[in-house]
């Protein structure tokens, strides 16, 4: 008989090796009697939706600097929040944070639920971020399941059903294990367990606290675990951007319409992404070709964006005129940035 896994030695591990993070309270302090702070766990779990820990903490310390608590975030301008969202990418989610943090004043008198069912009323909330608040801020038994829980569960059960047909069965198994006290430690130390020896290449399964009651252990087959269909391929599609700057050094940017891509983002004025664009000049001018094409990759698809340049006076029919002064490159999505980093020597004023 192989043993089964047990909460109590994952969480025992946890205790030990719990990664750092802004947003966390580490096990020996919520042991204490610390309570994690709702907000900063609503945050850090939209930010890390499809986003790795590393590429949000940086982030997290920008937003909760700027607003340190909800009702902060709620009252402030939609652009500022978007700008300091500009780089970590699916926006929807800048955009609901905002229309969350406003429903949780307007709606919730400033405090989050407490529940996965109330949770999930709120904008940008769904099963994964409504388990993750419910068990991190409020001990709720609730089961998050992430890539790394998916990873970690088909190991332990050596499920062969390759992803994403396997999403059931391994949220299933997942829920069966979650124990009934710690919840929130717990889910964070699945995610953490995959995150550092689960990994998916070459897991560290010599050192793992779950090793004796593994499955996949068991029959060498960890590193082969989960299975996934083979991917659809990307189609490409093609653009024109155009950056115009004024001969006094302001930038025509607009902020593009809050449905769609990059919605309710500045970004150059443009044509339609598609096989075969049709030019949109925002003005009439001298546009002059960069010569540099530039390559971004959305979920759906990979962008080739023909990158063209005017200094020029005349009044555009869309967007507005920046002043160079009020004009953060950082403000842009990334897709954007990298047009400006073409675009920018070839407008050199001086
Ligand atoms: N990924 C998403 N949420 C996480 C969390 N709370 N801890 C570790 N990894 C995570």
């Amino acid at each position: 008989m192989r043993e089964t896994p047990d909460p109590q030695s994952l969480l025992d591990w946890y205790d030990a090796h719990a990664r750092a993070m802004p947003w966390r309270v580490p096990p020996a302090d919520k042991q204490a009697g610390v309570r994690p702070d709702p907000y900063r766990v609503w945050l850090s779990e939209i930010m890390l939706q499809q986003t790795t820990v590393a590429a949000v903490k940086d982030y997290f310390i920008k937003f909760t600097t700027l607003w340190p608590d909800v009702r902060a975030l709620a009252a402030a301008e939609d652009a500022d929040v978007m700008a300091a969202w500009a780089g970590l990418g699916y926006y929807a989610r800048a955009r609901n944070l905002l229309k969350c943090a406003r429903a949780v004043m307007a709606d919730h008198g400033g405090q989050f639920p407490d529940t996965v069912e109330a949770l999930q009323t709120l904008p940008g909330i769904g099963p994964y971020t409504s388990a993750a608040i419910a068990s991190i801020a409020f001990d709720r038994q609730a089961t998050v399941v992430d890539g790394n829980v998916e990873r970690v569960m088909s190991r332990l059960y050596a499920v062969d059903t390759p992803l994403p047909t396997a999403k059931p069965e391994l949220t299933a198994l997942a829920t069966v294990l979650t124990p009934d006290a710690r919840q929130g430690d717990y889910n964070q130390a699945v995610m953490d367990l995959g995150a550092t020896i689960c990994t998916p290449k070459s897991p560290a399964c010599g050192i793992c606290p779950w090793m004796a009651g593994c499955m996949a252990r068991s029959q060498g087959i960890a590193a082969t675990l989960p299975r996934k269909l083979p991917k659809k391929q990307k189609p490409t599609r093609l653009g024109i951007a155009y950056v115009a700057r004024r001969a006094d050094g302001a930038w025509l940017l607009e902020t593009r319409p809050e449905k769609g891509l990059l919605g309710g983002m500045l970004g150059w004025p443009g044509s339609d992404w598609s096989e075969a664009p049709a030019p949109a000049q925002p003005m009439e001018a001298k546009w002059q070709e960069t010569g540099v094409e530039v390559r971004h990759t959305f979920t759906h698809f990979h962008l080739k964006l023909q990158v063209l340049t005017a200094v020029t006076d005349s009044e555009p029919n869309r967007g507005q005129f920046i002043a160079h002064s009020q004009f953060r490159p950082a403000d842009l999505p990334t897709v954007m940035r990298k047009v400006y980093d073409v675009a920018s020597p070839a407008l050199d004023l001086d």
